[in-house]
């Protein structure tokens, strides 16, 4: 089958929708890629810069609409309510997460789409599953509606794809990262926040320990993982929408000690809330030699150059006056 060619992002103005989409346009041209979200964006650059439409992904009728207006081969599905949020309000979690999911794989078998692409998580592991050096295939037994919903996304993937041939890809994101575009919700706010609050404030109060490791990954490399995915062929991947994909893991503390090595007056105080739960169930590390076999995946970012990196870009905005414009 030939490559995909015209895209359309649901969830588009998100913390990685908002950097995929303008890589997307870059690489397969402005007009080909439809960005599209639940909320306007009049006056954005994703507004301004390529096709944007307004977007239910819980509404069938108009993912249709946009797939036979645009003549779509691939949808990006990057709508969702993440952890902290979605345990604030499952039912509605289960309902965009899944019924959304259901109806981008249903619009794909029946356009014929060429590639689905919807994201997972770590969230997808849990409190029996190994947590480090967590195995591609292992126990998956999460504990938050969030979690659910991307086991369950998974296997709906992986049905499409045995029993109507969807080409349904994904990655297992670890915490993202980024300087645009702030997080939309999750247990891995924290290591966003941090950077805004030491540049704002000299202080951040962090919501999970001093001793809590996470999986995490710079923007950069999770856009270049995204984009290589899309890109690989059909016949090298075997398990297609799953993929454990590793970048860095650190301590909270750790990354307060980087951030200092920058700010030496960067101060942190560790005020655990709910939370701190979701983040005791997930992995400290993760195994992702599939991916690395399957289709070539390699990360870029340590911690110490994401954090320069971070540092650099959010203080050039603070003194342009525009801290959180992204
Ligand atoms: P986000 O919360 O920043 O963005 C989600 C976007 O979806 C928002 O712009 C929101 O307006 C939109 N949206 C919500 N409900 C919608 C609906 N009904 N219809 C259309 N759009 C709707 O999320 P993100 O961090 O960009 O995550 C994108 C994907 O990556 C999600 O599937 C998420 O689970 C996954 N993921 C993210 C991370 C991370 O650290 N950011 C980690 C693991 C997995
Ligand atoms: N960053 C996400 C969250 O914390 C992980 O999927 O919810």
């Amino acid at each position: 089958m030939s490559e995909i060619s015209r895209i359309l992002v649901i969830g588009a103005l998100g913390q990685i929708g908002s950097e995929l989409t303008p890589a997307l346009r870059q690489r397969y041209g402005a007009d080909n890629v439809v960005a599209a979200d639940i909320r306007e964006a009049k006056g954005t650059p994703l507004a301004e810069d390529g096709p944007y439409e307004i977007c239910d992904v819980t509404d069938r009728t108009r993912i249709d609409r946009l797939i036979t207006g645009y003549k779509i081969d691939c949808i990006a599905n990057m709508a969702a309510l993440l952890s902290a949020v979605g345990e604030k309000v499952p039912q509605k979690c289960w309902e965009v997460n899944i019924n959304g999911l259901v109806n981008t794989l249903e619009a794909a078998r029946e356009h014929e789409l060429k590639q689905v692409f919807c994201p997972s998580s770590i969230a997808v592991f849990g409190p029996n599953t190994p947590r480090d050096s967590t195995p591609q295939e292992t126990v998956l037994e999460p504990t938050t509606m969030y979690g659910v919903t991307k086991v369950s996304g998974e296997l709906l993937c992986h049905y499409y794809h045995l029993r109507f041939g969807v080409d349904a890809r994904g990655l297992r994101y670890p915490g993202i990262i980024s300087s645009e575009t702030l997080p939309g919700g999750g247990t891995t706010d924290y290591a966003v926040e941090i950077f805004y609050k030491a540049i704002e404030d000299g202080h951040y109060d962090c919501f999970v320990r001093e001793d809590t490791m996470l999986p995490m990954m710079y923007m950069p490399d999770c856009i270049k993982a995204t984009m290589d995915l899309l890109a690989a062929p059909r016949e090298k991947l075997m398990h297609r929408s799953n993929y454990n994909v590793a970048a860095i893991s650190f301590t909270a503390g750790e990354l307060a000690a980087e951030i200092t090595k920058h700010l030496p007056e960067f101060t942190i105080d560790y005020k655990p809330d709910e939370r701190q739960a979701y983040a005791d169930s997930w992995p400290r590390t993760i195994d992702d030699r599939i991916a690395r076999e399957e289709w070539g995946w390699t990360p870029a970012y340590d911690l110490a150059a994401m954090t320069k990196d971070m540092l650099e870009v959010l203080t050039k905005r603070q003194a342009a006056g525009a801290l959180y414009a992204g």
